[in-house]
């Protein structure tokens, strides 16, 4: 049997983020128009009532404050109806303990996704781990509305959010400062020059020292950037 069902190609780095309307838990947003100017992390669930989201949501809604001061705004995406929302998020307040965390409210908005137009918009419908439930994706949205990275984990993985915002930094600081992060970074760490485009560029960096900036070989140089540095980006542009 012939199917009609528009096939809309998944969002991928560099492309601009899918505009949507949609009723949330905090009222009715307009995506990601409504954040402009932010950093956004947009990220799925596959359900309400489920125990490994609700470990993610406790998590998430606990480093609330920690994105607040990255300027990032949390949206989250459950495949449920508003009302079930409510009630999923009153209970975790009300009675779910994780990690010592408790009495956790959740003030960022859960997106109602029942008809799942979202989720298909976004590629978090992944038919081979579940046709019903979306899988847990984290995009990362950048302040002009661009999609820099993007996670998928499968349904029985939690998310590490420490990992989620050492993304957020990093995208952050390669803005920032012109350098890319090197394997495990961690704010602190040295970064990377990005490589030499030309042979002049190539001579230069074996040849001329440049204070803080220790190169190899002329492709792989890397240079201090004090975490006082990283964690006021803004005193860059000064
Ligand atoms: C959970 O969040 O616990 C979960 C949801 C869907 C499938 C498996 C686990």
């Amino acid at each position: 049997m012939e199917t009609t069902e528009t096939i809309i190609p998944m969002p991928r780095i560099g492309d601009k983020a899918p505009e949507f309307k949609a009723v949330t838990t905090q009222g009715e947003i307009d995506f990601p128009a409504d954040y402009s100017g932010k950093w956004i992390i947009l990220f799925s669930h596959p359900a309400d009532f489920t125990p490994v989201c609700t470990s993610e949501f406790i998590t998430f809604a606990s480093m609330q404050n920690e994105f607040t001061a990255l300027h990032t705004q949390l949206v989250g995406l459950s495949i449920d109806g508003l009302y079930s929302h409510i009630a999923w998020l009153r209970t975790i307040k009300e009675k779910i303990e994780f990690k010592g965390l408790k009495n956790i409210e959740v003030t960022f908005p859960l997106i109602e996704d029942i008809s799942m137009v979202v989720a298909k918009k976004y590629g978090m419908l992944q038919p081979g781990e579940s046709t019903t439930k979306a899988v847990r994706a984290v995009f990362f949205i950048d302040p002009k509305g661009i999609i820099r990275a993007i996670i998928y984990y499968p349904l029985s993985l939690g998310r590490n959010f420490d990992e989620l915002k050492r993304v957020i930094i990093a995208l952050q600081t390669a803005d920032a400062y012109s350098v890319a992060t090197p394997a495990n970074w961690q704010p602190g760490d040295d970064v990377i020059v990005p490589t030499a485009g030309s042979c002049g560029v190539a001579k230069d960096r074996m040849e001329t020292k440049v204070e803080g900036v220790k190169c190899y070989d002329w492709f792989f140089c890397t240079k201090q950037l004090t975490l006082d540095q990283v964690n006021h980006p803004e005193a860059s542009k000064k």
